[in-house]
């Protein structure tokens, strides 16, 4: 049996394979941002049959650095030894004017969609050795490529020479030009996750080349429920919305199901066929209405520039390092994160 850990399993896609990896009998270690997303979770995990036993619940709240690397020295102090890390969380909220920043200052999307990710990894790194099998899988989404249907929509991703991370000011955008637009801060970070998939596997070259390093698009999924990825459109422009799923889901059929999302990251995470050293990129693809093929495809040529990757780790990495050193400074007790699986199970 594998140990799974998964961020972004509260919801959606997370939730989905959660509940099928958990199902399989595998070790699952989920985080979720607020214990009352942790007790939620808990109780959907284990209402889907999940045996309690075999779950860990974690709070990482993916907006706050110091909450992200509490979490991790919880997981680095434990006896777990973990498979497969699957870098899940991903928002958006389109719609908004005004940008939203996290705890330390740093545009939201970009923050909880990326940056929280790096220092999971950064972490985590320094227990991988050689002889560690391992599989890294990281949520992201055609959209990081201008060329793509979705891409194409709206303003392009482009990270540009990234001047917006060279400031510890809250710069709106990561190029540090463009103004505000929530639409291209999705697909920026969107973008940064597969140049993190570039930058890590070429990381892990010296210490385990084996360990595949995977970054995939589940294609645009609209559950109809009304909870989810779509929940600030969904406040912003209810009718909107309304229309656009109709449109996209139930008439021109071009949305994948839930359930066929939720299996391909089981699939990305269990099929041995997905177990090739190195970086690689999965898409479903939409082939015609109500059929979509899940292949691998070349990410954009922004997404396989390997300075481009290389500066974006460089430049996370300070940003993270100069909040964390920050936090050091001022009064801080440093609690290990809060466990929530057995309390919910009493
Ligand atoms: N849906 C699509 O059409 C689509 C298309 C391409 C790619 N994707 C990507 O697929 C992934 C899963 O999306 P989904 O469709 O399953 O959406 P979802 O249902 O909204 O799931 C997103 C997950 O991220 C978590 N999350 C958000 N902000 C967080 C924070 N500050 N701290 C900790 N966790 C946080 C959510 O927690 P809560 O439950 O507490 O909100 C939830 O578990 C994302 O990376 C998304 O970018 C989605």
């Amino acid at each position: 049996m594998k140990t799974i850990l998964i961020t972004g399993a509260s919801s959606g896609i997370g939730l989905q394979s959660a509940c099928s990896l958990g199902r399989l009998g595998h070790h699952l270690i989920l985080t979720c941002r607020s214990e009352q997303r942790a007790h939620q979770t808990n109780l959907a995990l284990t209402q889907a049959g999940i045996d309690g036993r075999r779950l860990r619940i974690l709070v990482m709240d993916q907006a706050d650095l110091t909450s992200v690397d509490r979490c991790c020295m919880t997981i680095m102090n434990s006896d777990d030894v973990i498979s497969h890390i699957i870098l899940n969380t991903g928002m958006q909220y389109a719609g908004l004017k005004k940008p939203l920043f996290s705890n330390q200052g740093y545009e939201l999307t970009f923050a909880v969609n990326h940056l929280s990710h790096q220092l999971i990894l950064m972490r985590l790194m320094s227990l991988w050795t050689k002889d560690h099998d391992l599989r890294v899988i990281i949520t992201a989404s055609d959209v990081h490529n201008p060329s793509s249907g979705g891409g194409r929509v709206g303003r392009a991703a482009g990270l540009g020479t990234m001047q917006g991370l060279r400031t510890t000011d809250s710069e709106p955008m990561v190029d540090g030009t463009t103004p505000f637009d929530p639409d291209k801060a999705y697909k920026d970070s969107k973008l940064c996750n597969v140049l993190l998939a570039k930058q890590l596997s070429t990381r892990l070259k010296t210490i385990n080349p084996r360990i595949p390093v995977i970054a995939w698009s589940p294609g645009l999924v609209i559950p109809r429920s009304g909870e989810g990825f779509f929940r600030t459109s969904r406040q912003q422009n209810p009718l909107g919305m309304m229309l656009f799923a109709f449109f996209a889901r139930d008439l021109l059929r071009v949305t994948e199901s839930l359930k066929t999302a939720g299996q391909l990251l089981v699939d990305l995470t269990l099929d041995d066929k997905y177990n090739c050293a190195g970086f690689r990129y999965y898409s479903n693809q939409l082939v015609r209405p109500g059929l979509h093929q899940f292949e691998e495809i070349s990410p954009s040529d922004e997404a396989l520039d390997d300075s481009k990757a290389r500066d974006l780790w460089d430049l996370c990495e300070n940003l993270i390092e100069h909040s964390l050193n920050q936090r050091l400074e001022t009064p801080f007790l440093e609690n290990p994160s809060q466990e929530v699986s057995e309390k919910a199970a009493d």
